[in-house]
């Protein structure tokens, strides 16, 4: 069975001076691309809900079940962990009991000392079950499920005390966003994100809004002690890319489109779900994580 909880592939990484990526999953057809391109690439990956995400799609369980599935269906060998993204307290606690190998609660948005109360306490039930913990110190620019950042950068000491309640891995705020990058973005803080690697030594550190940050930004990151990329807008631009080419071409062509019953969803997806191949491919090739499975 390739479905695994991702400390011990993510410290591998850390160690080894790559990263592995936590791709955001929204729909059957994504999953079926993140997983053929991890396979691909014979790296380990994480696929990951947001709690928006798996409420599109019908709940946890049927996440769960669906990423299960797909994996044992499509002879998937190399380590997927299925990975809830900026969880809720509530929302930790039910993937901890649907089943879900990872898990990220994201109190970033609490004072730090309930940030760490309700950490320690989703680590202790998460442990118990051999699933992977991931928090968050600092917050990650942009809006994602509602949850909105400043990209406030994560304090030393609060990152120092966050992984002395057990975590597995660490979000922190180096001024990265969620979704696309403004023109007059500063770029990653790696000054400060030494810093942070410094204070917690070997420890692996999770990049959120990885897509559309430069390859040797990324890169240089990596080399700080970055072990997990988060990617999820670069998917979404490429689905959407290749469903609307493919849209505008059927418009112009429809007869001839109809001929070839292109109006079957099947069809009409299967550009989209190539284009998300391609992307993560690619990240997996910035990333190092390449031939790591
Ligand atoms: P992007 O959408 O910017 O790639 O960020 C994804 C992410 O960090 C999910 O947690």
């Amino acid at each position: 069975m390739a479905i695994v909880s991702a400390e011990k592939f993510v410290q591998a990484a850390r160690d080894n001076g790559y990263a592995v990526g936590g791709f955001n999953t929204n729909n059957l057809e994504w999953t079926q691309a993140i997983l053929r391109a991890a396979e691909a690439k014979q790296a380990p990956i994480l696929i990951q809900t947001s709690m928006g995400a798996a409420k599109y799609m019908g709940g946890y369980k049927l996440c769960k079940a669906l990423i299960e599935n797909l994996v044992e269906s499509m002879g998937i060998t190399v380590p997927v962990a299925i990975h809830l993204d900026h969880g809720h307290y509530e929302d930790a606690k039910e993937c901890i009991e649907v089943g879900y190998t990872s898990l990220m609660f994201d109190g970033s948005h609490l004072p730090i000392e309930e940030n760490l109360k309700l950490t320690k306490e989703i680590v202790e039930l998460a442990h118990a079950k051999g699933i992977s913990v991931e928090a968050e110190v600092g917050t990650i620019g942009g809006e994602e499920d509602g949850i909105v950042g400043k990209g406030e950068l994560a304090p030393v000491e609060d990152a120092k005390a966050m992984v002395e309640t057990g975590i597995d891995f660490l979000a922190a705020g180096i001024g990265n966003i969620h979704g696309p990058y403004p023109a007059n973005w500063d770029g990653l803080d790696l000054d400060h994100l030494k810093k942070l690697t410094d204070a917690v030594p070997g420890f692996p550190i999770v990049l959120h809004g990885g897509s559309g940050i430069p390859d040797d930004q990324i890169q240089a990151a990596i080399k700080l002690g970055v072990a997990k990329v988060n990617v999820n807008t670069e998917s979404q631009i490429a689905f959407s890319n290749a469903t609307r080419e493919f849209a505008r071409n059927y418009d112009a062509n429809e007869a001839e489109y109809d001929g070839k019953k292109l109006f079957d969803p099947r069809k009409f997806l299967a550009p989209g779900i190539k284009a998300v191949q391609g992307a993560v491919e690619e990240r997996i090739d910035v990333f190092g994580s390449a031939n790591k499975a």
